[in-house]
């Protein structure tokens, strides 16, 4: 693991409609396909994510949720022109902050953030018609208990940690913990600007009084400096 660097630092006033791909998301959450075909899976704070559209080509079980989910495609076609253009105007200006480690350059990384959304606008219509992609917010989750082997959230808890105060981080964790049946998954552990997030030992230790067992792990995968951690829920033995 690399020590975060004070080189970069975002400047976002929301939290971005922006998303990444299945192979990305198998990186950042240290899987591989093999893991993802025994079950269920859920990713929350999905956004433009190709991974359901991708998962669910290769016959993989996959719901997404976002509290946009639920607007026409041409709504969140045009939040993801909105919010890309902002995204990639920023990632631009802080180029030379990024570890290009999985990406070779900056254009790589546009590129396939771009496919990533054209991915899943062209899934969004018919897989919202099959409940593939759920609109809702945490940390009100509209699932019955256990129901997910695997639940996932990319970017929202800890990489906003300005905008989501403590309070809305350990109930986040607790419903995401719920809905699965006994194994969620949160990358990366920092914020925006790559320090570790502050409250995470009070967080696992509150996590740990509730019977989860919580650890960090470091992963091959690092696209903004310190963001090479992800953070392993389970059920304490
Ligand atoms: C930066 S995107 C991350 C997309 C994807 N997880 C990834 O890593 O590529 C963050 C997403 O979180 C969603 N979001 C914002 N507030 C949320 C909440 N309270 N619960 C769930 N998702 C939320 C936004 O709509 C946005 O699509």
């Amino acid at each position: 693991m690399s020590s975060p660097s004070p080189a970069i630092e975002f400047q976002l006033s929301s939290v971005a409609f922006f998303g990444r791909t299945f192979d990305e998301y198998l990186r950042f959450f240290a899987l591989d396909e093999a893991a993802l075909r025994r079950g269920r899976i859920l990713d929350v704070a999905a956004g433009p994510s190709s991974f359901t559209a991708e998962a669910h080509a290769r016959g993989i079980s996959a719901v997404a949720v976002d509290p946009l989910y639920g607007y026409p495609a041409d709504t969140l076609t045009a939040h993801v022109q909105i919010d890309y253009a902002r995204m990639l105007a920023e990632m631009r200006r802080k180029a030379g902050g990024f570890r290009y480690r999985y990406f070779p350059s900056l254009a790589a990384a546009e590129v396939s953030r771009r496919a990533a959304a054209e991915r899943f606008l062209a899934d969004y219509e018919s897989g919202f018609l099959q409940d593939r992609y759920v609109g809702a917010s945490l940390p009100r989750l509209p699932f019955p208990d256990g129901i997910f082997d695997l639940v996932l959230c990319a970017h929202l808890l800890f990489t906003y940690s300005r905008r989501f105060d403590y309070a809305f981080h350990l109930a986040a964790c607790r419903e995401l913990f719920r809905v699965s049946s006994g194994e969620v998954r949160l990358h990366p552990v920092c914020g925006l600007d790559g320090k570790p997030y502050p409250e995470l030992s009070r967080l696992l230790d509150e996590l740990s009084l509730s019977g989860i067992d919580a650890r960090v792990i470091p992963v091959d995968y690092e696209f903004f400096p310190g963001s090479d951690t992800t953070l392993v829920l389970r059920r304490s033995a």
